[in-house]
C-alpha cells in the first residue's frame, strides 16, 4: 500500500507519483485519457527520461518523482561504493536536475535530498532516511495542496464560473492538484459552478488531463479551444482564471505553460481576476524577475503535429515555447500555503516567504 494515499477531503482520490514496493509509480500522463496506465521507475536514468517525456509532467510531480529518485540513484550507488557513494552519485543528481529547466521544483527537490545526504553520519544506509525525506516532502507538497485549496477557494464569490488552464491538478502534483485544488475546494464548497478548461495546445493538457481528473471526481467541465477564451471572458462568463506555475520570481513575475500570459492579458482587460496558485517550493528568490527563468524550448514537431497526426504542408516551420512569463501586475493573487499575496510585488513576496 503506497504511503502517500488518499485522504478523508472530497475529490482527492487520485494519484500520479507514488511510491510503491521499492519503485516509483507514475501514471502514464502520454496515454491519457484513452488508457489510464501505470509505469515503474527503477532507476535515476528511467526517471529522466519519464520527465523529459512527459510521463509525468507539472513541475511539483516533477519535483515529487525527482526525491523518489534520488533515492533510486543513492541505493544504487551504496551498493556499489559504500564507502564513497556520495561522492559518485553527484553526476545522476546533476543529470536530473537537468531533466527540465523550467520547473524549479525539480532542482528544489534535488537540493533538499541532497542536503538530507550530506547531514548522513558515515557508513549509514542512506536508504531509510533518504526514502523518509522523500514521503514528507511528497505528504508536505499535499498538505500544501490541500490549504492553498481553502485559501483559494475562499478568495471566490459563491456561484462563480472559472477558467484554468494546462492541468494544475492531482496529476500535476503530489496530489490534489493547485489550481485544481482551488477547483476541488471551490465545488466541494459551493463557490465553483461550473469550470471552463483550455484544451492548452500543443500538448492538450487540458483536454487530456483536467478534463480526464476532473471528471473522474464527478466535477464536470467544459472545454474550450485556446483560441475561445478572451471571448468566453469578453461574454461575462468567468470571474476568475485560476492557474498554476512552474516558477515565480522574486518580484511575482510567474513562469506557467505557454498561453498563461495571454490570458492574463485579456482578464485584465475584461476586469476578470487572475489567481496563480503555487506552493513556496515553486518561488525561486534568486531570479529577481521573470526574465532570469529559463524557458524551455521543445520539438517543433508539438506543434506541427496534432497527436500523431500532422496538421501542417510538408516544410513548415514552427516555434515551440513550453512557458511564457505573466507580469506580477496582471496578477490579482498567488496563492501559497503560506497564505494569499494580493497584487504582488517584491515586498509582498519577501514577506510572504518569510513568514
Ligand atoms: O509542460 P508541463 O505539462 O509540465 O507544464 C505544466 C504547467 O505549466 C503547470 O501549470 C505547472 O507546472 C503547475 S502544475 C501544479
Amino acid at each position: 500500500m503506497p504511503e502517500t494515499a488518499q485522504t478523508e477531503i472530497p475529490f482527492d482520490r487520485i494519484r500520479a507519483v507514488e511510491w510503491e514496493d521499492g519503485r516509483i509509480r507514475l501514471i502514464d500522463q502520454r496515454l491519457l485519457p484513452q488508457r489510464h496506465e501505470s509505469v515503474y521507475i527503477e532507476d535515476v536514468d528511467q526517471a529522466i527520461t519519464a520527465i523529459r517525456q512527459m510521463v509525468v509532467r507539472g513541475a511539483p510531480a516533477i519535483g515529487v518523482t525527482a526525491a523518489y529518485a534520488v533515492v533510486l540513484a543513492a541505493a544504487r550507488s551504496y551498493r556499489q561504493a559504500p564507502e564513497d557513494w556520495i561522492r559518485r552519485v553527484q553526476p545522476e543528481l546533476e543529470r536530473l536536475r537537468a531533466a527540465r529547466p523550467t520547473a524549479v521544483n525539480l532542482g528544489w527537490a534535488v537540493a533538499r535530498m541532497h542536503r538530507r545526504m550530506q547531514a548522513l553520519e558515515a557508513g549509514t544506509d542512506p536508504v531509510p532516511p533518504l526514502l523518509a525525506e522523500a514521503l514528507v516532502l511528497h505528504r508536505e507538497d499535499i498538505a500544501a495542496n490541500h490549504r492553498m485549496g481553502e485559501l483559494g477557494a475562499a478568495l471566490i464569490e459563491p456561484d462563480s464560473a472559472v477558467l484554468t488552464h494546462c492541468n494544475a491538478g492531482t496529476l500535476a502534483t503530489g496530489g490534489y492538484g493547485t489550481a485544481l485544488g482551488v477547483v476541488r475546494a471551490g465545488v466541494g464548497g459551493g463557490r465553483i459552478v461550473r469550470v471552463y478548461a483550455d484544451e492548452t495546445r500543443p500538448w492538450l493538457q487540458g483536454a487530456r488531463l483536467t478534463a480526464w481528473e476532473l471528471e473522474q471526481e464527478g466535477i464536470p467541465v467544459t472545454l474550450i479551444a485556446d483560441a475561445a477564451a478572451a471571448h468566453l471572458m469578453a461574454q461575462g462568463r468567468v470571474r476568475w482564471v485560476i492557474v498554476g506555475a512552474d516558477r515565480i520570481a522574486a518580484n511575482g513575475d510567474v513562469a506557467n505553460k505557454i498561453g498563461t500570459y495571454g490570458l492574463a492579458v485579456a482578464a485584465r482587460h475584461h476586469g476578470v481576476r487572475f489567481m496563480v496558485v503555487a506552493p513556496t517550493s515553486t518561488v525561486d528568490l534568486e531570479a529577481a524577475d521573470g526574465g532570469r527563468i529559463p524557458i524551455e524550448s521543445r520539438s517543433p514537431e508539438e506543434v506541427l503535429r496534432c497527436g500523431d497526426r500532422v496538421v501542417a504542408p510538408a516544410g513548415a516551420r514552427a516555434w515551440n515555447p513550453a512557458f511564457d512569463i505573466t507580469p506580477a501586475g496582471l496578477i490579482d493573487a498567488i496563492v501559497t500555503e503560506k497564505g494569499v499575496v494580493q497584487a504582488p510585488d517584491r515586498e509582498k513576496m519577501a514577506r510572504m516567504m518569510a513568514a
